[in-house]
């Protein structure tokens, strides 16, 4: 696991969507997997810059979200869908029809999320999967004592995601607690992970992902087993980690080609 510790969010956000950048240039018709919640939010700004500024191209690029939440239809403020073309699509010249997130209204919830595996699959998997991390250790809403081997299925959210999210819906009665999501086993298929996790609550999931055992209920940990997984965090978040010395240490001495800046 490649870890980098960068003062704050707005860095760690840069440097989030430099890394993606690159890969769209270097492969105009690259898969990503995409997330919503708030810690993308300023890495789509950017990336939505380099495509005004700097021409970054995304006509060619096939997009997967994580997920979605069960029974909000694409036109509800709070879905996914509407999340990422207001914060993303409808600013960069992605073409709609390649770009794909759960349908939570399917009326067969089950074939919804297999169709979903085979549609990544016959886009030829994802190259690299932009992931949140939750403050229970959830990724996508794969949330605590999951299979780590799971696949695209509907969850049951907890608790602790009903707290964290509610508060957009209003009261946490009016939001789902259901979602579909990849699974655990889906995230780590994709070639390359990138998680960004900001700020003081999230420094004892970050902990526990990074420098915890392996364990079902933290499914985030499940990175560790990745060969190719990056995950940016920023001092607040990077707080509790024991060994945040060694892996400044490994990121001042990269060769030049194992840079991002
Ligand atoms: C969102 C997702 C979630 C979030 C996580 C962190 O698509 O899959 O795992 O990434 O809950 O949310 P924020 O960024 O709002 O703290």
């Amino acid at each position: 696991m490649e870890v980098i510790i960068r003062k704050d969010a707005d860095t760690g956000c840069l440097l989030g969507a430099r890394i993606i950048a690159r890969y769209v240039r270097e492969k105009p018709n690259c898969v990503l997997g995409l997330a919503t919640g708030r810690t993308p939010l300023r890495l789509y700004q950017e990336l939505i810059r380099m495509h005004r500024d700097e021409g970054l191209d995304f006509s060619r690029v096939t997009t997967f979200n994580l997920d979605e939440y069960v029974g909000l239809p694409a036109t509800h403020d709070q879905s996914y869908r509407y999340f990422m073309r207001e914060n993303l699509f409808r600013h960069i010249n992605i073409d709609p029809a390649n770009t794909h997130i759960p349908d939570g209204t399917a009326a067969d919830l089950h074939t919804e999320c297999r169709a979903y595996e085979e549609r990544i699959i016959a886009a030829g998997g994802i190259d690299l999967q932009l992931l949140g991390l939750g403050r229970n250790g959830h990724i996508g809403f794969n949330e605590p004592s999951g299979s780590l081997r799971s696949r695209t299925w509907i969850k049951i959210l907890s608790e602790q995601t009903l707290q964290d999210n509610s508060d957009v819906f209003g009261s946490r009665s009016a939001m789902p607690r259901h979602a579909i999501t990849m699974g655990v086993g889906t995230i780590l298929d994709a070639r390359r992970c990138l998680l960004l996790a900001f700020g003081p609550p999230k420094a004892r999931a970050v902990e526990r992902m990074i420098e915890g055992p392996l364990a079902a209920i933290c499914p985030a940990s499940a990175l560790q087993l990745h060969p190719r997984s990056t995950v940016v965090v920023d001092e607040a978040s990077g707080s509790a980690l024991q060994f945040a010395d060694h892996y400044r240490w490994i990121d001042a001495n990269k060769l030049p080609w194992q840079r991002y800046d």
